[in-house]
């Protein structure tokens, strides 16, 4: 049997907390939702929308090996039965454990933060370290206050490498969670307008995504952007620290760079230079911003000391997934449809990227591009103008019909030709019928929005009338 994740005393320790009750049983992993506890977690109570603590019990009963909570119980009767570790403050000692679990590590670890792509390059790096050693990565987008202490505690005493996402929605927030993960590699994916109503500007957007360089550990690597137009501040800011700097893109000043990419509908083919090498690799999401972020991977690979020419086939093995990108072939009446999901989340250049990766799927398997858009939110005063400039990559994707929901959308809309213009809505809730009467077979439709405007209920419309499908390019 494999090593427990960690020994109870060390784990009270790291906690800064007292153990109440028998040891804690076999700890292999920790959870904060009772749902998702797989028996051997610890169950940590958070305060989040609902307090943690209700829930202690329903964790002792999906097999929780202990519970971290403030809350004193009454042993006995209605109380729980398992091993309980009193703390102060249950988040602050999930960061405690976190921050022991880094101490322990002989891992070289890397750390993602970026606008858009954080996810996509983390899974990426974890398909290729993995061929390299043990490697430990974030669950899903994992990439906050507690997303980031969950993950560190989460890793094996014994990992070779490991991947953690870092995000932000405001300045400050990225500079806690960096210092805790003290990374071997800050990678930057790129710097956007994303919650940009929480930003004056997009540069200091880029200031807050340097905070990441903080954290690096003393002779640090960063991996940077050489295309984005803040490029010279993020060096500036990782040079300010004594960083060691990579830069990735299509930039002929790029270490790592681009020479030749062919796009296709199941995925890209990329050749990409570094001084005389070449790396000729595939990546298996379609859509040209995955080869952006598979250049990122390239630059960190060999920053973390892995082999670059064996790890690298790892990019096959990538799928978008559900929300993100994920692709599935529908059986309309009289042929199929393409159904491109991209309604996890939506602002200005990832919607960009989604109309551009709609595109890489040719009109002869695909005739007509139907582009379902909702709302983009937290775009502060510049919402109406992002939303109307979007018009210039709806046309170069050739996108022939917009199905749109949204006060917003709207203003995208009203620039259309009224031959483009399907069907428009308030909101997506009313839009559903509509959409489901415009769509037909030989259509490719990519339904986008950010979480708030709700798209997925259209994916799940969509998959209702015409499913359940199958994974398509
Ligand atoms: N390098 C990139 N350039 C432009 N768009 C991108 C890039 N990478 C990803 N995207 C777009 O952003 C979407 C989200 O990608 P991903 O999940 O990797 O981002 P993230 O940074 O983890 O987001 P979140 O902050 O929500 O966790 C993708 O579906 C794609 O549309
Ligand atoms: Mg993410």
């Amino acid at each position: 049997m494999a090593e427990p994740l960690w020994q109870w005393e060390d784990l009270v320790a790291a906690a800064h907390g007292d153990a109440d009750g028998a040891p804690a049983l076999r700890v292999t992993g920790f959870a904060i939702d009772s749902r998702s506890l797989e028996p051997g977690d610890v169950f940590v109570a958070l305060k989040d929308a609902r307090d943690g603590h209700e829930f202690v019990p329903a964790a002792f009963k999906a097999g929780a090996a202990a519970a971290i909570v403030s809350r004193r119980y009454a042993r006995g009767g209605s109380g729980p039965s398992g091993a309980l570790l009193r703390v102060d403050d249950p988040l602050r000692a999930l960061e405690g454990i976190g921050r022991a679990a880094r101490a322990r590590s002989n891992a070289r670890i890397v750390a993602v933060t970026g606008s858009v792509g954080k996810t996509g390059t983390k899974e990426m790096l974890r398909l290729c370290l993995d061929t390299a050693g043990p490697t430990h990565a974030a669950e899903k987008s994992y990439n906050n206050h507690w997303g980031v202490p969950l993950t560190l505690a989460r890793m094996p005493a014994d990992s070779a490498f490991a991947v953690l996402e870092i995000g932000m929605n405001h300045a400050g927030e990225i500079t806690p969670l960096a210092e805790m993960v003290r990374p071997h590699v800050a990678v930057v994916t790129t710097v956007e307008p994303v919650h940009l109503g929480f930003f004056p500007s997009v540069e200091a957007i880029a200031e807050a995504k340097a905070e990441i360089f903080v954290g690096l550990v003393p002779g640090g690597t960063a991996v940077l952007p050489r295309d984005n137009p803040h490029f010279p501040l993020l060096r500036e800011r990782a040079s300010a620290v004594g960083a060691q700097i990579v830069t990735f893109g299509y930039h002929e000043e790029a270490d790592f760079r681009a020479l030749q990419v062919d796009l296709g509908p199941r995925g890209s083919s990329v050749i990409a230079g570094h001084g005389s090498q070449r790396f000729p690799y595939r990546v298996g999401a379609p859509g040209e911003h995955y080869v952006r972020n598979s250049l990122a991977v390239l630059a960190t690979l060999g920053a973390v000391g892995a082999d670059a020419m064996r790890c690298l086939p790892g990019l096959a093995r990538i799928a978008a997934p559900a929300g993100r990108g994920a692709r599935t072939l529908l059986d309309a009446p009289d042929g199929q449809i393409l159904l491109i999901d991209e309604s996890y989340n939506a602002n200005p250049v990832s919607v960009r990227a989604a109309l551009a990766a709609m595109a890489v799927t040719p009109r002869e398997t695909f005739g007509r591009r139907v582009a379902v858009l909702g709302d983009m939110l937290e775009l502060g005063e510049e919402s109406p103008a992002l939303h109307r400039g979007l018009k210039e990559a709806v046309d170069a994707a050739g996108v022939d019909l917009v199905v749109a929901c949204g006060p917003m959308m709207r203003l995208l809309y009203d620039e259309l030709a009224p031959s483009r213009q399907g069907p428009w809505a308030p909101s997506s809730v009313e839009l559903e019928p509509a959409l489901l009467g415009a769509v037909q077979a030989g259509d490719v439709v990519m339904i986008k929005g950010s979480l708030g405007t709700r798209m997925a209920p259209l994916v799940a419309a969509m998959l209702a009338r015409f499913g359940p499908g199958r994974p398509g390019g």
